[in-house]
C-alpha cells in the first residue's frame, strides 16, 4: 500500500468537513456555530447551547422553551435500570457505570437501532439522551456512595434538576444557590464542542458504521475518561493536592514535570491544538477567582496552589519552548470542588458537557452521509513464512 501516508495520532489529517466548531489553536479561537466562545459562556445557557450546536442555530424563546420542556419531559430513566445500578459494586468509578448505562439504553429504545429511523425518532432519541444522561450521571454518583437516589424534579430548569438529584436528600431539600447553576452552565458550556478531538472523533468513527446514537455516544464516553482526554480534570485535583500535601512546593513538581527520566506531567497543562493559549482556560480561571469569592472560599489553599504552578510553569523555559500552557481543565476542578462536586464526578461533568458536541457531530455525519470510518497502516511485521507445526517448533 504504496499510498497510504502515515500521520500518527492524526496531528495533520483532516476526517471529516465540519460546520460545527470552529478553532483557531494559534490564535486561541473558538467559536460554536460562528458565536465567539466568550460571548456564549457570559450570555447564554446550557441548553441554549446545546440547541445552537444540534440544530444550527440560536433558538428563538418559543423554541427553546419547547426544547427545555421536551428534554424534561424525558428525565425519568426506566425502572429496570435501577437493577443495573444494583449489580454495580458501590465504589465502582461513576465514568465506568455511565458509559455501561448509555451503552444499555439501547435496551429500552432498540429503535435507536435502525439506520433508517425518521428524523422525528433522531431528534426523540436526541432528546432522550440529553435528558437521561443527567439522571444516569447523578445516580452513578449516589451508587458509588451508597446513597438512595434522587428523582428528577422536572419543574426545575436542567441544571437545577441535575443539582438536586445529586445533592439532596430524601429527608431536606437541596436548596439551589444561583452563584452554583450559573458556574455550571458556563463549565458546561464551555465543555460542549471542541471539534474533531479524541472522543468525538470516537463517536463520529463508531457512527459511522451505523451504529445507534447511544452506542456512538458510549464509545465517546469511554475515550473521554482517558486520563490524557477529560480525565485530566480529576487528575489536576488529585496532583493539586498531593502538591499540598507535599508541602505545597510547586517548583518541584515542575521539575519533576520536566524530567525525562520521569512520566509524570503537569496535569492540566498542554494541548494537541492550542499553542498559545487555551480560550476556555481563560474562561475558567476568571470564573474559579468570582465563584470562589461568591462563594467566600477565595481563600482557598488549592486555588493558591495552581496559581503558583501556573506562574512557576508559564516562566519556564521547557514548558515555554514546547508552548505549554493552562488547558480547560486546569482550572475546571477548582469550580468543581467548590461547588461540592466530588472528585470522582469532574470527568461525568465533562462528559454531560461534550454530550451536545457529541450529539451534533452524530447528526452532521449521519446527515452528510459520511462513508465508514476505516484508517490504513504502514504494515511493519514479519515477511511471508511458513508454518511450523507445534511438535517442529524450539
Ligand atoms: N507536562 C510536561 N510535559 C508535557 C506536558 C505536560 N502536561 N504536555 C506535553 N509535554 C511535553 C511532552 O513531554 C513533549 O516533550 P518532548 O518534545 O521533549 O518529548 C512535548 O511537550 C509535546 O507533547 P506531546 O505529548 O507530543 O503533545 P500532544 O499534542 O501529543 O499531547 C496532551 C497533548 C494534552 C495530551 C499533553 O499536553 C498532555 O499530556 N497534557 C496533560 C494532560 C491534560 O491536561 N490533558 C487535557 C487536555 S485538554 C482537555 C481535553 O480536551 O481533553
Amino acid at each position: 500500500s504504496g499510498y497510504v501516508t502515515l500521520d500518527s495520532g492524526y496531528k495533520n489529517t483532516g476526517a471529516t468537513k465540519s460546520a460545527i466548531t470552529f478553532l483557531d489553536g494559534e490564535e486561541g479561537i473558538l467559536r460554536y456555530r460562528g458565536y465567539p466562545i466568550e460571548q456564549l459562556a457570559e450570555q447564554s445557557t446550557f441548553m441554549e447551547v446545546a440547541y445552537l450546536l444540534i440544530y444550527g442555530k440560536l433558538p428563538s424563546a418559543q423554541e427553546l422553551n419547547d426544547f427545555n420542556s421536551q428534554i424534561m419531559r424525558h428525565t425519568l430513566v426506566h425502572e429496570d435500570v435501577r437493577k443495573i445500578f444494583d449489580g454495580f459494586p458501590s465504589g465502582a468509578h461513576p465514568m465506568g457505570v455511565l458509559s455501561s448505562l448509555v451503552s444499555a439504553l439501547t435496551a429500552f429504545y432498540p429503535e435507536s437501532l435502525d439506520p433508517n429511523q425518521s428524523q422525528d425518532e433522531v431528534n426523540l432519541n436526541i432528546k432522550r439522551l440529553i435528558a437521561k444522561i443527567s439522571t444516569l450521571a447523578a445516580w452513578s454518583y449516589k451508587n458509588s456512595v451508597g446513597h438512595p437516589v434522587n428523582y428528577p424534579k422536572n419543574k426545575l430548569d436542567y441544571v437545577s434538576n441535575f443539582l438536586h438529584m445529586m445533592f439532596a436528600f430524601p429527608t431536606e431539600d437541596y436548596e439551589v444557590n444561583p452563584v452554583v447553576t450559573s458556574a455550571l452552565n458556563k463549565l458546561l458550556i464551555l465543555h460542549a464542542d471542541h471539534e474533531q478531538n479524541c472522543s468525538t472523533s470516537t463517536v463520529r468513527m463508531v457512527g459511522s458504521a451505523n451504529a445507534s446514537l447511544y452506542s456512538s455516544v458510549s464509545a465517546g464516553i469511554c475515550a473521554l475518561w482517558g486520563p490524557l482526554h477529560g480525565g485530566a480534570n480529576q487528575e489536576v485535583i488529585e496532583m493539586l493536592e498531593e502538591i499540598q500535601k507535599d508541602g505545597g512546593n510547586t517548583q518541584k513538581w515542575v521539575d519533576k514535570a520536566k524530567d525525562p527520566n520521569d512520566s509524570f506531567r503537569l496535569m492540566g497543562f498542554g494541548h494537541r491544538v492550542y499553542k498559545n493559549f487555551d480560550p476556555r482556560a481563560t474562561i475558567i480561571k476568571k470564573a474559579a477567582d468570582e465563584v470562589l469569592t461568591a462563594l467566600g472560599l477565595e481563600d482557598s489553599p488549592l486555588l493558591k496552589i495552581a496559581k503558583e504552578l501556573e506562574q512557576a510553569a508559564l516562566t519556564d523555559e521547557y514548558f515555554i519552548k514546547r508552548k505549554l500552557y493552562p488547558n480547560v481543565d486546569f482550572y475546571s476542578g477548582i469550580i468543581y470542588k467548590a461547588i461540592g462536586i466530588p472528585t470522582e464526578m469532574f470527568t461525568v461533568m465533562f462528559a454531560m458537557g461534550r454530550l451536545p458536541g457529541w450529539i451534533a457531530q452524530w447528526k452532521e455525519m449521519r446527515e452528510n452521509k459520511e462513508p465508514i470510518g476505516r484508517p490504513r497502516q504502514i504494515y511493519v511485521g514479519e515477511k511471508e513464512r511458513n508454518y511450523v507445526p507445534l511438535t517442529e517448533r524450539a
